[in-house]
């Protein structure tokens, strides 16, 4: 079985694919055009899938009639159209679980540096404008008993609520399709409406599954909404936000700082005015980019496709209902 990988990915994951006896693709270049991409994909049985630059779409599967299995670098599908993929029986794996503490910790990270200034006060440094001391200057705020909101509270906002909850007493709310009764009797979580997350969240932090429907979720209205000291974060996708709503609350004081690992667009322009904000952090979609993430991702990328090849069921599946068509 041929399997074609779009980019180099830690070697624990190649190991196991070549120990499996599959032929592995590798382009000869990293960065390849949809048209490269897409006559690779046309001569493959199955792809090890990384980055989301280009779309899994109608018009994709259309052109890849012999395309059997997607295993994906993420534990993110929205570039994917699991219908599509499904009305073919083509399985899509992911990588859950084991980039979580690693994404919860960058979510955890820019919710400090936007509470410290930190990387306005790092450019200052950077650009010699340190300054003689001042009581007045670069003061942030603190995070003591504050309320942490958390929008769509799996597997990573769990982890991000547990730290928040362990490092500063913050108090958790969610607001979830589904009640999360495990953070509930272990952290105390407390399940409120959308419209409570957005006005009582002291920080809130997004870390729900992106779908069309959550286009630009937060923008002006909902900004106008939040309390004018609360900290926006983002790790999950930059599709949650829009970006120049987002600026514009800032400038107008009707939030207080932002935190995003994600941007809109991403990558974003270097010479977008958001920057240039003191209470904002923003950092390159990092969230999983760990050795101990990246390596863990690597092999459930390769046990997906190794149980494809067996003509098993692939251990992490987004749409498991193409198995009730052709296996038992
Ligand atoms: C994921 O796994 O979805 C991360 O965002 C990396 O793309």
């Amino acid at each position: 079985m041929k399997v074609f990988i779009n980019k180099k990915i830690p070697e624990a994951g190649i190991k196991m694919l070549e120990e499996a006896g599959l032929e592995i693709i590798f382009p000869e270049k990293d960065n390849l055009s949809y048209e490269e991409w897409l006559d690779f994909c046309k001569n493959t049985d199955a792809i090890v899938s990384i980055g989301a630059e280009f779309k899994y779409d109608k018009t994709f599967f259309e052109a890849c009639p012999e395309l059997k299995a997607i295993a994906l670098y993420s534990v993110g599908f929205d570039h994917v159209d699991i219908k599509e993929a499904t009305l073919r029986n083509i399985p899509v794996g992911n990588t859950p679980d084991v980039l979580s503490r690693a994404t919860s910790d960058v979510a955890f990270l820019l919710m400090q540096s936007v509470a410290r200034r930190a990387s306005y006060n790092f450019r200052k440094v950077k650009e010699g404008s340190w300054g003689a001391f001042d009581p007045l200057q670069a003061l942030g705020q603190e995070l003591y008993g504050k309320t942490l909101g958390i929008f769509g509270l799996g597997r990573i906002g769990y982890e991000m609520a547990e730290k928040s909850k362990k490092a500063f007493g913050m108090n958790i709310i969610y607001h979830n399709r589904h009640h999360n009764e495990d953070a509930e009797q272990e952290l105390g979580a407390t399940y409120v409406s959308f419209e409570e997350l957005v006005r009582n969240s002291d920080v809130l932090s997004v870390h729900a599954n992106f779908t069309p429907e959550h286009q630009e979720l937060f923008n002006a209205s909902l900004f106008e909404q939040m309390k004018p000291e609360a900290i926006f974060i983002n790790t999950a996708r930059g599709g949650f936000h829009n970006q120049k709503d987002l600026y514009q609350a800032l400038v107008d004081k009707k939030i207080w700082g932002a935190g995003l690992d994600v941007t809109n667009p991403e990558p974003m322009d270097a010479d977008d005015p958001i920057l240039g904000l003191s209470s904002v952090c923003v950092l390159p979609h990092i969230g999983s980019a760990t050795v101990e993430a990246r390596n863990g991702m690597a092999r459930l990328a390769a046990e997906n496709i190794i149980a494809f090849s067996k003509n098993e069921k692939m251990p992490n599946c987004v749409n498991p209902e193409v198995y009730s068509n052709h296996l038992s």
